[in-house]
């Protein structure tokens, strides 16, 4: 997988994509990650990214013309590899869909990515209108920039593609990916300050544990996010379960 990021702040990346499981991913190629500085597709002299808003108000607005021919660039440097397929364009901003584990998993089934961080007031909107095929948010508060929200997304999507993390199964029980939070997880020592890892992890009984471990979770998520609930696949037993937690 390809994921080109074009930003106003290349420096921010490095640090990021050295660290770990994700520089590791990159060394066995499993992903492959680009990082284009908008400012290198302006042409006067000032290198100007912005400028102030038609009608007047405060801030800056990012021009349409470079991260036109930023994307662009990048559209036919990759069609020779890879022309067949789809090509998404997000926009990264505090207005699009909110990313979620579910948006992710969508994510990962392309090949190629391009993430625009937007920044200022905001971006054109033409670029909304005529470039971006789709704008995401990570969350309900407002950033300085798009940045962070990339390395979210690119963290999220990288840990999902097969080989990335280093057992295939690692994923799979994670809080969200079965729309319940995750289990309560024990190491040694097995008993650490007079605190006892719970008997049943030491049973050795797979089948009890699998269901003490799935029954934790249904009540930790009713505990801490009841919304979650409504969308998760529920036994019968499992919807009783939650109606005895209720009547507690
Ligand atoms: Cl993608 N960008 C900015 N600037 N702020 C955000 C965001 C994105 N997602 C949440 N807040």
């Amino acid at each position: 997988m390809q994921i080109e990021i074009l930003t106003l702040f290349p420096q921010m990346f490095p640090a990021f994509l050295t660290a770990g499981i994700l520089q590791r991913a990159i060394d066995r190629e499993l992903i492959s990650i680009n990082i284009t500085n908008i400012r290198d597709y302006t042409h006067d002299k000032h290198r100007t990214v912005d400028d102030s808003p038609y009608g007047g108000g405060a801030g800056m607005v990012l021009k349409p013309e470079p991260i036109f021919e930023a994307v662009e660039a990048i559209k036919l440097k990759s069609a020779d590899k890879q022309g067949n397929g789809e090509f998404p364009v997000i926009l990264l901003t505090p207005q699009g869909r909110l990313f979620s584990q579910e948006i992710a998993g969508e994510l990962c089934s392309y090949q190629h990515l391009v993430l625009i961080c937007g920044h200022y007031e905001g971006v054109d909107e033409r670029v909304r209108q005529h470039l971006a095929t789709d704008e995401i948010s990570i969350g309900d508060y407002v950033l300085i920039g798009g940045e962070l929200a990339a390395m979210v997304i690119v963290e999220a999507v990288a840990r999902l593609i097969p080989g990335v993390l280093g057992s295939a199964a690692s994923p799979i029980d994670d809080s969200h990916a079965n729309g319940l939070l995750e289990y309560p997880q024990y190491t040694r020592p097995q008993i650490y300050r007079e605190w006892n890892v719970p008997e049943i992890l030491l049973s050795g009984n797979h089948a009890e544990v699998a269901r003490w471990r799935r029954e934790q979770a249904i009540i930790r998520t009713w505990k801490r996010r009841p919304d979650l609930l409504d969308k998760s696949k529920l036994s019968p037993a499992e919807r009783r379960l939650i109606d005895g937690l209720e009547k507690m």
